[in-house]
């Protein structure tokens, strides 16, 4: 159990580097592991899911020294990771699991995935299936970890994804570099593009055509090292975004944040809603990055629905915090993929929300939400529901009440994030 921080009396301000974007740091790991060469890594996310990654890249064969978030990889290219016969530790990491099993897929050995309680709860037949079309040999348990992998020749396909999940995406990709052929893959919905872009410059022949949704890979491409500084996470950064519109008389700067279009949804919905955030200092090393100047604003209320979420799919509990303090009522749909997050992140943020006086209803793929610019909450204790990103929106929600809150199972944080309460301590 923690207190967490109560209504500032002056609002928030100050200035943040928020730490290193989590999907850009599990792909730095994976990418410079199967290139050959030196690949360096700063401003690394020391987050548990990226640490996860790392120690499995270890566990086969690559060499990775870490100092703090400098990361230095001695790459071993694509054929030259060894097998183990211990199981493969994927944590509480959704993306350590899905994208290793389409690199693993193709490999020479065969490997064991295990994972946490939340994790061994979460689909990955929305992986394996795919990827046995491509000719994979996996076993997953009921759709679940742990999943055993048989390392086989895999075949180039044309593939149309059933979920918009850049997970999915990313996976398909990895098992396509070891192809016997191109393939050539459909999303229903562009999702982050990271994998893409990255392996790129890590020298792979990906294609994405103009309707941001068909991509071509080219089998086999000789993966190089590089150096690499990794932006801020646009997804960490968004609490603080939230906070510095909710809470009145705020002015926060969040310096270097990573601004790819396929992760600002949320700066969009800010507009719409009356928000006020700057970009400041636009920058772009392979991924854009800008500084966010963020002040407090009366908000409006939202309606968003399905091709809205790919691009916001983390922040969703954010935006139902923001609809939550705007006048008037708010829908969000088409955010089923909630359902099947870290923890049901439709349930959770209705739960938590209802403890605090908030009208949200649970939609089966979203939320109803009647704003209002003062609640009324029903207990002094929140909870993270064991999901980093629930424990966060409650801890920014908790700025909003007149009444001291506590927040249970607060540690979970360390996910993604583990300076979070440090550093909404220094704009306190
Ligand atoms: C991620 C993709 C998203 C996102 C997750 C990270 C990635 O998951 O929610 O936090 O790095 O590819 P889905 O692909 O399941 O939508």
């Amino acid at each position: 159990m923690r207190k967490l921080f109560a209504k500032p009396k002056n609002g928030l301000h100050g200035n943040l580097a928020v730490p290193g974007d989590k999907s850009i740091s599990h792909r730095g790991i994976m990418f410079g592991s199967i290139s050959e060469g030196k690949t360096i890594l700063h401003h690394f996310l020391t987050a548990d899911d990226c640490l996860s990654t790392l120690a499995a890249f270890k566990q086969l064969g690559v060499p990775i020294k870490r100092d703090g978030d400098e990361v230095e990889i001695r790459g071993v290219g694509l054929n030259g990771l060894s097998g183990t016969f211990e199981p493969l530790e994927m944590g509480n990491s959704g993306t350590t699991t899905r994208l290793i099993m389409g690199l693993l897929a193709g490999q020479r050995f065969n490997s064991i995935l295990v994972g946490d309680a939340s994790l061994s709860k979460r689909p990955m037949k929305r992986v394996s299936e795919p990827l046995s079309l491509m000719g994979a040999d996996i076993s997953v348990n009921d759709g679940h970890l742990p999943v055993v992998i048989h390392g086989t020749q895999l075949h180039g396909v044309d593939y149309q994804l059933k979920v918009a999940s850049a997970q999915v995406k990313s996976s398909l990709i990895l098992a396509a570099l070891q192809a016997d052929k191109p393939s050539t893959f459909v999303e229903k919905l562009p999702t982050r593009n990271h994998t893409e872009k990255m392996l790129n410059a890590f020298g792979a022949d990906i294609e994405t055509e103009s309707d941001n949704l068909t991509i071509h890979v080219q089998p086999k491409p000789k993966l190089h090292g590089l150096e690499l500084t990794i932006p801020g996470d646009m997804s960490s950064a968004a609490f603080f975004m939230v906070a510095g519109t909710l809470v009145p008389n705020s002015e926060v700067r969040l310096n270097n944040v990573g601004i790819n279009d396929t992760r600002t949804g949320l700066l969009r919905i800010l507009e719409k809603m009356g928000g006020n955030v700057e970009l400041e200092n636009r920058q772009d090393n392979g991924e854009p990055t800008a500084d966010l100047v963020v002040k407090s604003a009366n908000l409006k209320p939202i309606q968003i629905g399905a091709k809205d979420i790919p691009d916001v799919i983390d922040e969703l509990p954010l935006v139902a915090l923001l609809a939550a303090r705007a006048n008037g009522h708010s829908k969000i749909t088409g955010a089923s993929e909630l359902r099947v997050k870290e923890t049901d992140r439709i349930a959770a943020v209705s739960n938590e929300f209802k403890k605090l006086g908030i009208d949200i209803s649970e939609l089966p793929d979203g939320f109803d939400i009647n704003g209002s610019d003062s609640w009324k909450p029903q207990t002094n204790t929140l909870d993270s529901h064991g999901d980093h990103r629930i424990g966060m929106t409650d801890a920014i929600a908790a700025l909003l009440v007149d009444q001291p809150m506590n927040l249970n199972n607060p540690d979970i944080v360390s996910i993604s994030y583990p300076e979070f309460f440090d550093d909404l301590q220094k704009l306190l």
